[in-house]
């Protein structure tokens, strides 16, 4: 009888060598499809949440500063919220257009506070109407553009989108020119800003502003 068994393939447990495989399989199949299944799942879900730096931030229209007045701290976010104009003639001493800049530069932008020489923080100096950094002395303009070097280029800036009161209706986004956002104007109706901090472009290497006055240093 026990020969008869082992040609039939029947182990000790009283299933057959096919069946045991048959399991095998099944089961190395199940343990596939709940990985895929798991990575899938992790990939879909936000890395970062709303109000965390690296997700989106959805600020009142009221947090704006006024047009050309000092930026907006959101120290959370790590940016500064500037609002700008340069046919305003109040505050033009902060938002003025220079030589080369051939349209004026009007709206919202979410500038990133980390200097773009070596990382720093810099900060906002009323006394000279610009951003300045602490450790090796590079300037801004208000909108970020750089004033002086060492810094190589203009500030980052995130993407800016105008919400309806509902907070879910995008009224206008921010737009790319040679790949960095563009200061937004606000549609009347705009009720909430979503700041990106997840979708952050580089800013420009533009002629340093000090250049047109001969003032650099
Ligand atoms: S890190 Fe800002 S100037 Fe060097």
């Amino acid at each position: 009888m026990a020969n008869v068994a082992v040609e039939a393939g029947v182990t000790g447990t009283g299933i057959t060598r096919r069946e045991f495989l048959y399991y095998i399989w099944g089961a190395s199949m199940a343990l596939f499809t709940a990985q895929a299944a798991g990575l899938l799942i992790w990939y879909l879900i936000p890395r970062f949440r709303e109000g965390e730096f690296g997700g989106a931030f959805v600020l009142p229209v009221d947090s704006l500063p006024e047009v050309n007045g000092e930026p907006v701290n959101f120290p959370e976010g790590r940016f500064w919220l500037v609002n700008l104009d340069t046919t305003n003639p109040q505050g033009q001493e902060r938002m003025y257009r220079a030589p080369d800049e051939d349209s004026e530069i009007k709206g919202v932008a979410a500038i990133y506070k980390v200097c773009t020489h070596l990382g720093c923080i810099y900060a906002w100096t009323p006394a000279n109407n610009r951003f300045e950094c602490p450790c090796h002395g590079s300037k801004y303009r208000l909108d970020g553009r750089r004033i002086e070097s060492p810094a190589p280029r203009t500030l980052d800036r995130f993407r800016v989108d105008a919400l309806a009161a509902d907070k879910q209706t995008v009224l206008a986004s921010s737009e790319l020119k040679d790949n960095f956002w563009m200061p937004l104007e606000l549609p009347p109706d705009t009720a909430f800003l979503r700041i990106d901090t997840g979708d952050k472009k580089n800013g420009p290497s533009q002629t340093l502003l000090c250049s047109f006055t001969d003032s650099c240093p």
